[in-house]
């Protein structure tokens, strides 16, 4: 595999790793706060940064390279308030976005199309990602911290975690 596009490859396993990592302390945190229903949100969508992990792995090797497993970064253990947990999210999925594209970039300079099919995938996920991402910040901003709003909130996204479930499991075979 080209040495430049693995190197690339590699440094997306680092990003999508702290990506769980990151949302896994979210998560953890919402628990505490009793936010049950955001906390199931944000542990299943943890889980979908390690499957982007373990996708990139798999697929690093599969080719002919060696996918390096980086070490685990400690991330925050507290947050200001649920609206400054998803304007996190929204940032940090902004520079995957960024990075996501450089990795394109990279292919086509190195004329490595198979690796551009693969990067594609990414690509739409990075989309929907940022748009789910922004609508959870506007309803937020619409419900301004009043707490029946915040109690309908958390059981939304309760059931969208539901929902999304059976999803990730075809994703992940
Ligand atoms: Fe795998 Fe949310 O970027």
């Amino acid at each position: 595999m080209n040495a430049r596009v693995e190197k690339a490859l590699n440094e997306q396993v680092i990003k999508e790793g702290s990506s769980s990592q990151f949302y896994l302390a979210m998560a953890s945190w919402a628990e505490t706060k009793g936010l049950n229903g955001t906390a199931q949100f944000l542990y299943q969508h943890s889980d979908e940064e390690r499957f982007h992990m373990l996708k990139l792995v798999k697929f690093i090797n599969e080719r002919g390279g060696q996918a390096i497993i980086p070490a685990v970064e400690q991330p925050p253990v507290e947050f200001e308030s649920l609206e400054h947990v998803f304007e996190l999210l929204l940032e940090h999925e902004l520079a995957v976005t960024a990075s996501i594209n450089s990795l394109v970039d990279i292919c086509l300079q190195e004329k490595d199309y198979t690796t551009h099919n693969f990067v594609q995938w990414y690509v739409s996920e990075q989309l929907e990602e940022e748009a789910l991402a922004r609508t959870i910040l506007d309803k937020l901003k619409l419900i301004g911290g009043d707490k029946g709003g915040m109690y309908m909130f958390d059981r939304d996204l309760e059931n969208s975690a539901i929902t999304a479930a059976p999803a990730n499991q075809d994703q992940a075979k």
